[in-house]
C-alpha cells in the first residue's frame, strides 16, 4: 500500500524487446521523475539503487500506461504489473505498469487525448473541416472512459488509507472522479500539463463530454495549472457548467457539495542537475563538431518535439524572410533546428513533419552556397546534442502557437555560455516568468518574428547576458522538486 500515488500516460520507464525475448529497460526523461526524487530520497543522477534506504522514504508508486508491446510484456511478467523499485530511474518510486488492450489505448491516446483535448487545448482545429464528433468518436470517447477507469483502479487498489495521489494530464481527466468514487478517503491533485482552452473553443467540443471532462478533474480536491491564464480559464470554463459554483475570489469551484481548489504551480528547471548533465563527455563532443560546422557564424537555434503547438513552419519561414529582408546576415548566420519526432501514428503529425522538411529544403536551395549552409535541420532525437546547442546559441527561438510552459526556454537561458538572446512566443506558458527579458513575439506574424530574429542577432553582447542572467534566475526558481511538493503540499 502506496502512501504517495502517482498517475500518468507516460511512465518513468520503457521497454524494449529482443528476438530472444529479454527486456530492456530505459529510463524515461522528464521534470516528474526528479520531482519525485524529492519526496523518495532517491538520487537524481545515475547511480546504484538505494533499495536498503527503502524504509527511509515514503512508500511512492507511480502508475502509467503500457504504450507499446514490450511494455505490455514488461507489465504481464511483473507480478502484478508492478516493477519494483527500480532506483534513480523512476526517482525511487516502484512502478505499475497498466496492461490496457492495444486497440482502447490507441482510441484514448491517439483519438482522444492527443488528436482531441490536444488539438482543444492548444487552438489546433482548422475548424471548417475539423473536429468532426460521429458515431467514431463516441466509440473512441468510450475507450477513453475505460483507459481513465483503468487508472482509478488500481491507484484504489493500491493507495493507503488517507493516501495522496497526483493525477498528470490531460490523458486523466476523468480519473480523479472516478477514484473519489472508489476511495473518498483519498487525497486527490490532478495537474494539468497543457493550456487550459477559452469556454468558447472548449465548446467545440460536444456539451456531454465538455462536462464529462469538468466533473471528472473537478472530482479532485485540488486542480492544478502552469500559469494564471490556464487557470483562469479553467474557471470559465466551470462558469458554464450545469450546477457548479465558481469562487473567483477563494479560487474555488463547488460541485454536488464537493469542493476542488483551483493552484497555480510554476514549473521551472533544476539548473544544477542540467549543468551537470551539460558537463559531460558526450556533450562536450557534439558542441565540438557543432562549432566545427558552423565556425564563428552567429547560431539561431530551436529545439522542439515535431509538434503542430511549436510552429516550426512559421519559424522556419520568419528565418527565411530575415534573409530577404536582410541580406547582411547570409553568409553570417546559422539556423540550427532541431525537430524530434513525436505521435508519429497521428497523419497531422506525419503531414506536420513533411512540411517542415519542405520548408527547410526550400530555405536551403534559395539562400545555400558552397561555403555556407543557412539551415542545419537535424529531425533524429539526440538529448546531448540538444545540450550542445544550447550551449552555443546566440538567439535562441522559441514561438509556439500555444504552450503550457515550454522548457527549452528556460533551459537555454541556464546552459548558454555567452548568454543567448530569447526569441519567445505570448502565447507559451513561459511568457508569465520570462516576458521581461526576452524578446516578445505573436506567434502567428512571421514578418515581426523576422525583425525579432534581426533584433535579437543586433542585440550587444552586455545587454544579452545580463538579461540572460536574469532569464536563468527566473528559469530555476521553481525547479521540480518545489513543484512537486507544493502539489502535495496543497492537500493538506
Ligand atoms: C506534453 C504532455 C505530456 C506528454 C508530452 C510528450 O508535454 O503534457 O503529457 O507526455 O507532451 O508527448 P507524448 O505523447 O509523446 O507522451
Amino acid at each position: 500500500m502506496s502512501q504517495v500515488l502517482v498517475a500518468s500516460n507516460r511512465g518513468p520507464v520503457s521497454f524494449s524487446l529482443s528476438d530472444d525475448g529479454a527486456l530492456t529497460m530505459r529510463r524515461g526523461g522528464g521534470g516528474l521523475v526528479s520531482g519525485l526524487a524529492a519526496v523518495t530520497g532517491a538520487p537524481r543522477d545515475p547511480g546504484p539503487p538505494h533499495s536498503s534506504r527503502a524504509g527511509d522514504r515514503p512508500d511512492v508508486l507511480w502508475v502509467c500506461a503500457s504504450l507499446n508491446e514490450a511494455d505490455r510484456v514488461a507489465a504481464r511478467r511483473s507480478p502484478d504489473g508492478r516493477i519494483d523499485r527500480a532506483g534513480y530511474e523512476t526517482g525511487g518510486a516502484a512502478v505499475r505498469m497498466l496492461d490496457i488492450p492495444e486497440a482502447t489505448f490507441q482510441r484514448a491516446y491517439n483519438a482522444v487525448a492527443n488528436s482531441t483535448l490536444w488539438f482543444v487545448h492548444h487552438l489546433l482545429y482548422d475548424t471548417p473541416r475539423s473536429p468532426h464528433f460521429d458515431a467514431r468518436a463516441r466509440r473512441d470517447w468510450q475507450s477513453y472512459e475505460a483507459y481513465n477507469a483503468a487508472f482509478a483502479d488500481a491507484l484504489a487498489r493500491d493507495a493507503a488509507q488517507g493516501a495522496k495521489a497526483a493525477i498528470q494530464d490531460y490523458h486523466l481527466s476523468l480519473a480523479p472522479q472516478m477514484l473519489r468514487e472508489r476511495r473518498p478517503d483519498l487525497r486527490i491533485v490532478h495537474f494539468s500539463h497543457t493550456p487550459w482552452a477559452p469556454p468558447e473553443y472548449y465548446g467545440l467540443l460536444p456539451d456531454d463530454i465538455g462536462n464529462q471532462i469538468l466533473l471528472g478533474i473537478l472530482g479532485a480536491d485540488h486542480a492544478g495549472f502552469l500559469t494564471e491564464r490556464w487557470a483562469s480559464a479553467f474557471l470559465d470554463c466551470c462558469e458554464l457548467l450545469p450546477g457548479a459554483k465558481v469562487d473567483r475570489a477563494a479560487r474555488t469551484v463547488t460541485c454536488s457539495g464537493h469542493v476542488t481548489h483551483v493552484g497555480v504551480h510554476g514549473l521551472g528547471i533544476d539548473g544544477t542537475a542540467l549543468r551537470q548533465r551539460a558537463a559531460e563527455q558526450d556533450v562536450v563532443e557534439r558542441a565540438r563538431a557543432l562549432r566545427e560546422q558552423v565556425g564563428d557564424r552567429q547560431l539561431i537555434v530551436r529545439i522542439d518535439r515535431t509538434e503542430l503547438s511549436k510552429n516550426i513552419v512559421r519559424g522556419l519561414a520568419a528565418y527565411r524572410e530575415l534573409l530577404v529582408n536582410h541580406p547582411e546576415w547570409r553568409g553570417r548566420v546559422v539556423h540550427l533546428a532541431f525537430a524530434y519526432p513525436s505521435r508519429y501514428d497521428l497523419p497531422e503529425y506525419r503531414e506536420y513533419t513533411a512540411a517542415v522538411e519542405r520548408t527547410a529544403e526550400q530555405i536551403t536551395d534559395e539562400f545555400g552556397t558552397a561555403d555556407w549552409d543557412p539551415l542545419i535541420l537535424q529531425v533524429n532525437d539526440d538529448y546531448p546534442r540538444s545540450l550542445a546547442a544550447y550551449g552555443l546559441a546566440d538567439v535562441l527561438l522559441v514561438n509556439p502557437i500555444r504552450d503550457g510552459m515550454n522548457l527549452v526556454a528556460k533551459e537555454g537561458p541556464v546552459l548558454s555560455e555567452r548568454g543567448c538572446a530569447l526569441v519567445l512566443s505570448r502565447e507559451a506558458g513561459a511568457a508569465a516568468e520570462l516576458s521581461e527579458d526576452a524578446l516578445m513575439i505573436n506567434p502567428y506574424d512571421v514578418s515581426q518574428t523576422a525583425e525579432t530574429l534581426h533584433k535579437a542577432l543586433l542585440m550587444p553582447p552586455t545587454q544579452r547576458a545580463e538579461r540572460c542572467t536574469r532569464l536563468t534566475a527566473a528559469a530555476t526558481a521553481l525547479p521540480p522538486q518545489d513543484w512537486f511538493a507544493d502539489q502535495l503540499a496543497a492537500l493538506d
